[in-house]
């Protein structure tokens, strides 16, 4: 088990204007792609690689392609904001949408969408959420990915509580999470302080009120 923290000023950059409460949703979607971006490119360090044989406009050469079989995994609503900009890295990738919502009155995790099919599992998942609160809906997206069958889960959030991180690694000693930042504390509804609120609502523009 390791919590891998990006340190980098890009990421600090894009991080503290995703957490503007000023920042409207297209912006929002944008620093999500890039933080989705740089936590990918970290996250991916010691994927398998195979040699390639290639022509270059001059002579034949060795290159390299990834080897393993990458599941991206986005839970619904808010991971879909970083499947396009993974994708653009990993475009060999599968990937496989897990619906997950929180209770808004017990937030516990509900399960509302899972078309994993039977038979070969991925080498790799990738698993895309911007938040990881209470660890319930991570938790939940694991186990339908070990009951598939995965060897090696990864996890990648935007931010995390370090309530959320503690909940993943005790269930899933082996999982892997790479993360932006570790905010210290959940408030009395379960969210991230000082976090940046919801990052279905601010994604998708469906933002009311946080009263
Ligand atoms: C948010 C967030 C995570 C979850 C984190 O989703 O995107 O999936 O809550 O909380 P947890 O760690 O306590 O489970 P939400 O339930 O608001 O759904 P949405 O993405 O559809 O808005």
């Amino acid at each position: 088990m390791s919590v891998q923290v990006v340190d980098h000023p890009l990421v600090r950059h894009h991080l503290t204007q995703l957490r503007r409460q000023e920042t409207v949703p297209a912006e929002f979607r944008r620093h999500v792609r890039q933080l989705a971006s740089l936590l990918a490119y970290e996250a991916t360090q010691d994927l398998k690689e195979r040699p390639l044989r290639i022509e270059t406009p001059l002579t034949s050469m060795t290159g390299s392609t990834v080897a393993s079989h990458i599941g991206l995994v986005p839970i619904l609503r808010a991971g879909l904001g970083m499947v396009e900009p993974i994708l653009d890295l990993l475009p060999n990738a599968q990937v496989w949408h897990l619906g997950v919502y929180r209770d808004e009155a017990t937030a516990r995790p509900v399960p509302y969408y899972s078309k994993l099919p039977p038979g070969r599992p991925v080498d790799v998942a990738l698993v895309l959420d911007p938040m990881l609160a209470t660890g319930g809906s991570a938790t939940s997206a694991i186990e339908a990915l070990q009951a598939w069958g995965v060897p090696e889960v990864k996890l990648l959030a935007i931010i995390a509580a370090q309530p959320g991180i503690d909940a993943v690694v005790r269930s899933f000693p082996g999982t892997t999470i790479h993360v932006c930042a570790i905010d210290a504390e959940l408030n009395d509804r379960k969210f991230i302080v000082p976090g940046l609120g919801d990052a279905g609502d601010r994604t998708f523009n469906t933002l009311e009120s946080f009263d």
